[in-house]
C-alpha cells in the first residue's frame, strides 16, 4: 500500500467515527509526531500489545476491494505475566464491497458484530486438519445466541445489530453490502503475527510504499519510535 493511502484511510476513519459520535481512546489520536513527544514508558502497554491503527490490503494491492481498517482497542499477551488480559476488542471499518479474504485462527475465538450501516455478509467453512477448505462438513454457529446451520461457503447476512461467534479453525470471509459497515470484534487474546492462517497467499500486514511522510504510525510500526 502507498503511505498516502494509509494516511488518507486513517484520516477518513477518524471522520467516520466523528460522524457516528463514536469516541476513541487517546492513543487513536496520536500522529507519528505526537508519538515522538510522548514519554514512551507510560505507553508500554499500547506499544507492546500493538494497540492502535491497523490498515491492511492483505497483500492484494487493491485496498478498495480487499482490505480492512482496524483499530485494536484492547489486548493481552498469553504467558507474558505483564498483560494478563484474556480478551481483545477491535473496531472494524469495512467499506462497501470491501472484503476480508478467507482465513481462520488457530487459537482465537472471536465474535464479529455488525454495529451499523449496511449488511455484513460472511461465508464460513471448516478447516480440515491439513488447513484445507472443508467443502462437506456443515457449519453450526451462534448468531446472537441463536443456533444457525450453514452449508460450507453459504452466505450468512448479519444485519445491523447482529453478530456471530466464530470458533478457532473456522474459515471466514466477510464483506460489506449496500453501504459501509461499522464492525466490532470481541475476542480472545489476539496475536496477528502467529494466529492467522490465510487460504490464499497474501499476508496480514501490507508492504508499504513510502510515497509521502507517515502521518500516522500503524500498530505494527511502533518499533520505529526507538530509532528516533
Ligand atoms: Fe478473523
Amino acid at each position: 500500500m502507498k503511505r498516502s493511502q494509509i494516511n488518507y484511510t486513517i484520516d477518513k476513519a477518524h471522520a467516520i467515527a466523528g460522524t457516528l459520535r463514536l469516541c476513541l481512546p487517546d492513543f487513536a489520536f496520536f500522529t507519528a509526531d505526537i508519538w515522538r513527544r510522548q514519554e514512551l514508558g507510560e505507553w508500554r502497554e499500547v506499544l507492546e500489545l500493538a494497540l492502535g491503527w491497523d490498515i491492511t490490503d492483505f497483500g492484494s494491492g487493491d485496498f478498495s476491494h480487499t482490505g480492512l481498517t482496524l483499530l485494536t482497542l484492547r489486548n493481552g499477551k498469553v504467558g507474558s505475566g505483564h498483560y494478563p488480559k484474556t480478551y481483545a476488542e477491535k473496531m472494524l471499518q469495512i467499506q462497501q464491497d470491501q472484503q476480508t479474504p478467507w482465513h481462520f485462527h488457530h487459537h482465537k475465538m472471536e465474535d464479529i458484530v455488525n454495529r451499523g450501516g449496511g449488511d455484513l455478509c460472511m461465508q464460513l467453512a471448516w478447516a480440515t486438519p491439513e488447513a484445507l477448505y472443508d467443502n462437506k462438513r456443515k457449519v453450526e454457529v451462534s448468531v446472537d445466541g441463536r443456533a444457525r446451520t450453514f452449508r460450507p461457503g453459504e452466505t450468512l447476512v448479519l444485519k445491523p445489530g447482529q453478530g456471530v461467534c466464530l470458533p478457532p479453525r473456522l474459515y471466514h470471509r466477510f464483506w460489506a453490502e449496500k453501504s459501509f459497515v461499522l464492525g466490532w470484534e470481541i475476542s480472545m487474546v489476539n496475536d496477528d503475527t502467529n494466529d492467522n492462517y490465510f487460504l490464499e497467499p497474501g499476508g496480514r500486514f501490507p508492504a508499504i510504499d513510502e510515497d509521502v511522510a507517515a502521518k500516522w504510525l500503524l500498530c505494527s510500526e511502533y518499533a520505529r519510535l526507538n530509532q528516533i
